[in-house]
């Protein structure tokens, strides 16, 4: 398998977890601490070496592409203010990667949104990332699932252990641990009954595939909730050609789930020395008090 350039990122969903906030802003757009959701995603995409983002978007995401783009507006305001600190961060941001587009027109699942990007992705393996989980610590967890995919040449899939009371809101594997943290996928279930599920390793936002997925995708029934089900799509993808799951290290944030979205904030936030102290008292402060 050759290196991984493109990612697939699905950003057409509602995001009805994160109501009111997100009701004319896109979910993605939601600020951890001084920078939008999506960019987060996106700086670890860029980390594994990944060039080439292709969003999968709606009528009301164009925002997400203009955060990637230029703002040269603002830059001149920002430069005739003489705030050149300023004028590099927001240029960078604009020369991360290269942005791709292409519009999700019904919402009809995970599965289909990939689905949707098939030509921009064509004959390569590919890298999908869904914008709401960020993954921190260490190597990006998009690279540990490209470098078993180049090893092993095979798809990968991310996982993590979650307790039993939740694996019924995630795509759940049966795999075999062939070395440590590293399981061949035996099958793979969307969402199932906590009695059902195979084991307790979730399916989270990170996947490296190979484009066959797209035969499957066009094949699958709707599934789960009615949907065109990734996971469906890949069980079969898993019996044909084989794959790999990776338990990935590290922190791991749903920034649909207001607990995480908040500690997100706080996370990234201490992480930066000019806010840190501050900070810390305030919130030693303030949770003295309840
Ligand atoms: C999707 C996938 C599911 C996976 C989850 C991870 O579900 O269908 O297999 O476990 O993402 O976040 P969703 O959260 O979109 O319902």
């Amino acid at each position: 398998m050759k290196n991984i350039r493109k990612v697939i990122i699905p950003v057409a969903g509602w995001g009805t977890r994160s109501l009111p906030a997100t009701k004319n802003i896109p979910k993605e757009m939601l600020p951890v601490y001084n920078k939008p959701v999506i960019q987060y995603v996106v700086e670890e995409a860029q980390r594994a070496r990944i060039e080439d983002v292709i969003f999968v978007t709606n009528r009301d995401k164009s925002v997400i592409e203009d955060h990637f783009d230029y703002n040269l507006q603002l830059e001149a305001v920002l430069e005739r203010g003489g705030k050149l600190d300023k004028v590099a961060e927001v240029r960078k941001v604009a020369e991360m990667v290269n942005i791709m587009s292409v519009r999700q027109k019904k919402q009809l699942g995970l599965g289909h949104a990939v689905l949707c990007a098939r030509e921009l992705v064509r004959a390569d393996p590919f890298a999908v990332m869904v914008g709401d989980d960020l993954m921190f610590g260490g190597v990006p967890a998009i690279g540990q699932l490209i470098d078993v995919a180049i090893a092993e040449k095979m798809p990968v899939i991310g996982v993590v252990e979650v307790p039993f009371e939740k694996v019924n809101r995630y795509g759940i594997i049966d795999g075999e641990e062939i070395s440590p943290g590293i399981f061949r996928v035996r099958d793979m279930v969307e969402k199932p009954k906590r009695e059902d599920a195979p084991s307790r390793l979730a399916i989270v936002g990170r996947y490296v595939l190979t484009p066959d997925i797209f035969d499957y995708l066009e094949q699958v029934k709707p599934g789960h909730d009615g949907e065109i089900q990734l996971t469906d799509a890949m069980q079969t993808l898993a019996q044909h050609r084989g794959m790999m799951a990776v338990r990935l290290t590290g922190m791991r944030f749903d920034t649909g789930d207001w607990a995480e979205f908040l500690t997100a904030n706080i996370y990234f936030a201490l992480q930066d020395e000019e806010l840190h102290y501050d900070l810390l008292a305030l919130l030693k402060n303030f949770v003295q008090l309840q």
